[in-house]
């Protein structure tokens, strides 16, 4: 006997069937609520609103569980290349060898961007922020591939622009750096991984051949793998609804980055750091600010503790602090930013209000340290956490799309003003 929900409205009794989801999350289906009632729910930030059915990442917020296609991200992010994890998110299974040579050849092919979009970038202001810069360019590139406006989404075209967003994106992304470094930009090298032709692109000079540092490779490969997806959280539910709309992947991606940067989202990242940075310049105590968070008339929060769906700890942010550990001592840097992060942490995690509410760090609140390690600027940490999440972006636009979702469309309450007669002028 499947189970269903019963509501009762004006006296009368309307039922609605029960959704039992593969890990037996339970939903009640109320597409036919206003049809069959009249009524529709109302649920600010969607905190208990399902938007889809989806196969791709599992979350156990209470557990800190997180799985991509099944796959724990402890295993993944260990064991797995970027590469590995992006097909597995995109295609729905671990690629076999052929499979990943041939996605991997794929995207190597697929690096270089048009010649005429260095121009855009050269109209962009000194210290432009590169998040603008990497949602404008990504939306760009729908105007120099034309085949993937094809609203009938033919499949071939399809996975040509999912390829070509791949590899030109790290392309792009080290291009906005390079401008605001003033510095000139350097081309793809196809003998080299992906993370480490994005490292050559970013850091590598035409004087000399660039290195790739095995640790870096390995530290950024762990950090993409980390943010590659995240079910439907802000900036994947904003991709979802933009390609509802059969609008091209491109623009769908771009509005993702532009979701992102917010800092209540991905743009945590870098506000963790400059919230760090402030505490170390102003050396007062942690307890101070711990209890500005708390007061809720100060509009301070403590940035990287928190998350819509983890109420305990984000198993993410424990794999990044262990990595941070290893790398800064692998480097052999001393970030006096860790230590305060650690003891903040540790703070918090002792203080009632932190601890009732599940505020624990998150996946951004040790990530930032990393970057900065690895010699990332604090304001293309955030154009990191878009370079991880694409894949993940892509693989849930690309079901959507599959699964012919309805173009996204919520209702609302309306409280405004009741039908009222145009005034001239001179009578208002
Ligand atoms: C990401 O959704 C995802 O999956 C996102 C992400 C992903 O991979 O895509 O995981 C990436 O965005 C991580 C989150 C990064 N953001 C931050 O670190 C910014 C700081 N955190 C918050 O602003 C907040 O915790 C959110 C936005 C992350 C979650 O907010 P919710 O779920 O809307 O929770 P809420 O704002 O309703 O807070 C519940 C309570 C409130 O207090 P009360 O009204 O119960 O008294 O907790 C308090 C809040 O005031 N609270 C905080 C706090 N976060 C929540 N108080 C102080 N400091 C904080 N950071």
């Amino acid at each position: 006997m499947s189970e269903t929900a019963r509501i009762i409205l004006n006296g009368q009794e309307h039922e609605f069937p029960v959704v039992t989801g593969s890990e037996n999350e339970k939903a009640i289906d109320i597409s036919k609520l206003r049809g069959s009632t009249g009524y529709i729910t109302l649920d600010p930030g969607f905190k208990n609103t399902g938007s889809t059915q989806s196969g791709i990442t599992y979350l156990d917020g209470e557990n800190g569980i997180l799985r991509y296609r099944g796959y724990a991200i402890e295993d993944l992010a260990e064991k797995a290349s970027f590469m590995e994890v992006a097909y597995l998110l995109i295609y729905g299974d671990l690629p076999n060898e052929k499979e990943l040579s041939y996605f991997n050849d794929s995207i190597t092919h697929h690096t270089l961007v048009h010649e005429n979009m260095k121009r855009f970038f050269d109209a962009f202001p000194l210290r432009a922020h590169p998040m603008g810069m990497l949602s404008s360019m990504v939306a760009s590139l729908s105007t120099f591939y034309p085949e993937s406006q094809n609203p009938n989404r033919d499949i071939t075209d399809i996975d040509l622009t999912i390829h070509r967003l791949v590899a030109k994106i790290p392309t792009l992304a080290a291009q906005a750096y390079k401008h605001n470094m003033g510095l000139p930009t350097m081309y793809p090298k196809n003998n080299l991984s992906y993370v480490g032709n994005f490292m050559h692109m970013m850091w590598g000079v035409p004087a000399e051949d660039y290195v790739v540092d095995p640790i870096i490779e390995s530290a950024l490969n762990k950090l993409f793998i980390l943010h590659a997806d995240h079910e439907q959280n802000c900036s994947t539910s904003t991709v979802r609804i933009v390609g509802s709309s059969q609008a091209n992947l491109y623009s769908s991606i771009s509005a993702g980055v532009s979701a992102l940067w917010g800092p209540l989202h991905g743009g945590a990242n870098q506000a963790v750091i400059e919230m760090l940075e402030t505490i170390r310049a102003e050396g007062t105590p942690l307890q101070s600010w711990i209890d500005r968070a708390k007061d809720k008339s100060d509009s301070f929060r403590l940035m990287g503790f928190g998350h819509r769906v983890y109420k305990n700890f984000d198993p993410r942010a424990r794999i990044i602090k262990k990595a941070a550990d290893d790398v800064l001592a692998q480097l052999g840097v001393d970030d006096p930013v860790l230590d305060i992060a650690k003891q903040l942490e540790e703070v918090a995690l002792n203080d009632e209000y932190f601890v009732q509410r599940g505020l624990y760090p998150n996946v951004d609140f040790y990530s930032g340290i990393i970057y900065r390690a690895l010699g990332i600027p604090t304001d293309m940490f955030t154009v990191m956490f878009a370079l991880g999440r694409l894949p993940g972006w892509i693989g849930q636009w690309k079901e959507m799309s599959e699964n012919r979702e309805p173009i996204g469309r919520p209702r609302q309450v309306f409280t405004g003003s009741p039908a009222r007669d145009y005034a001239d002028i001179k009578n208002r």
